[in-house]
């Protein structure tokens, strides 16, 4: 089973009541960078170097320059397993939501729910050009975005996916430009986009390219633009690592101290309900960059 709709073993989802989530908000800034590396991290010693700063390693002189390459081998392996596995998934919505479609319409669902308080806020995004990222086949452009906004850009990084969008999405004259990239090498054009999507995708990143990543959608988003993020936590305060597809969840402290170091703050934050019970809690987070470029 992928990352996408996980079962978390033995863990009943608990619910948050909204008072518990201000605090959370609340208490986000608090957050410093080395309480992100003080996360416990799950046995897979392998993957735990690239879930670490490594900024420790470029500091150092002795042995810096074994550690250095060590660390680049584990990252290159991290982000090949992904792809090899997603290559063997079918361009399916099965697929994407890892054998659960039961939950897409929920899913969506709850998206526009979440998408529609983001539009009653004051200032809100204008409703132009968006983002899709780690889009797959498409799933999310089709049933969310592409209702919405004028023009919807997507990146993939795996080529049968990014190949069977346009097949998926039924050729819309609303689908922009298909970046086939990962987000760890993607740089989305400045200032260009009104929301920016990243749904069950960035546990496929290594926490040093997920900040470089958001901090280069902070400076792609337009005046009053926003990223949406929607994605799979731990109940606990373990990130739990699968081998199978080459991806991590984290815990929601984690996610969050992660974004502020993008420089991202959170807005609104809200969990996704009547989804299975025993599969992770699914958080969608509003952000906007804690500085504005324009
Ligand atoms: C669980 S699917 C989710 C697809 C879509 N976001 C949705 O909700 O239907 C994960 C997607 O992320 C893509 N992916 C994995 N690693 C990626 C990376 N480093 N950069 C971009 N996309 C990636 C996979 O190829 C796959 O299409």
């Amino acid at each position: 089973m992928n990352g996408t709709t996980q079962m978390e073993k033995g863990i009943v989802p608990q619910l948050e009541t909204t008072e518990q989530i201000i605090d959370e908000i609340q208490n986000i800034h608090l957050l410093s960078e080395s309480k992100v590396s003080q996360q416990t991290i799950g046995s897979n010693e392998s993957l735990q170097c690239i879930l670490e700063t490594s900024q420790h390693v470029l500091d150092t002189d002795d042995g810096a320059e074994d550690e250095n390459e060590n660390l680049t081998q584990t990252r290159e392996t991290f982000y090949k397993d992904a792809q090899q596995y997603w290559q063997t998934v079918p361009a399916t919505v099965d697929g994407m939501l890892g054998g659960f479609s039961n939950i897409n319409f929920t899913d969506i669902r709850g998206s526009q729910d979440f998408l529609k308080e983001i539009f009653k806020m004051k200032p809100s995004p204008n409703k132009n050009i968006a983002l899709d990222c780690g889009a797959g086949i498409g799933r999310v452009s089709k049933h969310l975005l592409i209702p919405i906004f004028n023009t919807v850009d997507i990146v993939e990084q795996d080529e049968h996916f990014a190949n069977s969008v346009k097949e998926y999405v039924g050729n819309s004259a609303k689908l922009g430009t298909i970046f086939n990239e990962g987000l760890q090498e993607f740089h989305p054009k400045s200032a260009r986009y009104d929301v920016i999507w990243c749904q069950w995708v960035l546990g496929h990143l290594t926490n040093d390219d997920f900040v470089e990543f958001f901090e280069r959608c902070g400076k792609a988003l337009s005046k009053h633009g926003i990223i949406i993020v929607k994605e799979n936590v731990t109940s606990t305060e373990n990130v739990d690592i699968d081998d199978v597809d080459s991806s991590v969840t984290r815990p929601l402290g984690m996610m969050k101290a992660l974004l502020a170091q993008s420089g991202l703050r959170i807005v609104k934050m809200v969990r996704q309900h009547n989804f299975p019970s025993g599969i992770f809690p699914v958080y969608m987070f509003a952000l906007r960059p804690t500085k504005r470029n324009l």
